[in-house]
């Protein structure tokens, strides 16, 4: 595995390869690596010649300032996870001077995307999302790119992105990964008391019962009976739950009316804040 800090490396390193014919697999996180991003760059590497993991805290998606310092920043301990599992060729692990050197004010034409969910309850966070996979896009130009669908909305935007840019890049969901007791996998994760860790698998537990709950109970009712539940357990809050098409992202009115469902939500454990969703076929 080579690590490289800069963008010129980089660039150097994929059009080498890319002169013999590799294909590129791309997988953005910002570290603090767990067995759901694994399975990203497993995937990739799988599929692909080559494949580059980037890692970087992306100050530009976080709406709030003291979930950027917490953010989990354990470097070292990315780098021998994926030395160890053989999977990634090309680690790129810029710092904030060599992806922001100037302020970049672009705006993206997200639309509706940012007006739901995640997007109304963490302002400006898609703009950011969007702004660095764009540059990461740019410094990597792989032909394809992987996305866990534990950000269910990231990738949409993601989409969104491609279409905007008319990026030449395949973006390839992944299934979301989950502890042995539920709990989607993810960095914050690391932030949570062991108590906490073990009682946050209401989160899926809670979503695990709408599937059967959909056929006889409204959606006002899903959504109060699921906010019990999780704050029957405290310290756990129930940002929101919404149910929306999977495909154009809609908020569900008439269940009737669709095939694909994805219920999303958001739950505050103290001030860490975590996500999750599941896919409802009808
Ligand atoms: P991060 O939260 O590090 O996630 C990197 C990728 O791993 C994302 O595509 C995310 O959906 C995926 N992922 C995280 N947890 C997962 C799980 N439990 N199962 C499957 N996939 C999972 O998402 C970001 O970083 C950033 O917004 C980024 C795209 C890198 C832009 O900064």
């Amino acid at each position: 595995m080579i690590i490289v800090k800069h963008i010129s490396e980089l660039q150097q390193l994929v059009l080498q390869a890319r002169k013999n014919n590799a294909i590129i697999g791309f997988v953005p996180t910002m570290g603090a690596l767990h067995a759901g991003h694994l399975s990203l760059i497993k995937k990739s590497h799988v599929e692909c010649t080559i494949t580059v993991v980037s890692i970087f805290v992306n100050p530009t998606q976080f709406n709030n300032k003291a979930d950027y310092e917490k953010y989990p920043r354990i470097y070292d301990t990315d780098i021998k996870l994926l030395e160890n599992e053989k999977t990634c060729d090309i680690l790129f692990m810029p710092d904030e001077k060599e992806m922001y050197p100037v302020p970049d004010h672009r705006r993206f034409d997200l639309g509706y995307l940012e007006e739901i969910m995640e997007g109304a309850f963490r302002p400006g966070h898609f703009q950011g999302v969007a702004l660095i996979v764009s540059k990461l896009f740019d410094a990597v130009l792989p032909d394809k790119a992987y996305f866990g669908k534990k950000d269910f909305q990231q990738l949409a935007v993601i989409r969104k992105l491609v279409e905007l840019g008319n990026y030449k890049v395949e973006i390839v969901p992944c299934d979301i990964v989950r502890e042995p007791h539920g709990l989607a996998m993810s960095s914050r994760n690391l932030r949570l008391s062991k108590e906490d860790f073990n009682n946050a698998q209401i989160i899926f537990n809670a979503l695990s019962k709408i599937p059967e709950w959909i056929q006889n109970k409204t959606i006002d009712d899903i959504k109060q009976q699921i906010k019990v539940m999780i704050e029957n357990v405290p310290p756990f809050k129930l940002e929101y739950l919404e149910l929306v098409d999977t495909f154009s992202l809609r908020t569900v009115v008439n269940i009737k009316e669709h095939r694909f469902i994805t219920a999303c939500i958001a739950v505050f454990c103290n001030d860490v804040r975590l996500i999750d969703n599941i896919e409802i076929l009808l």
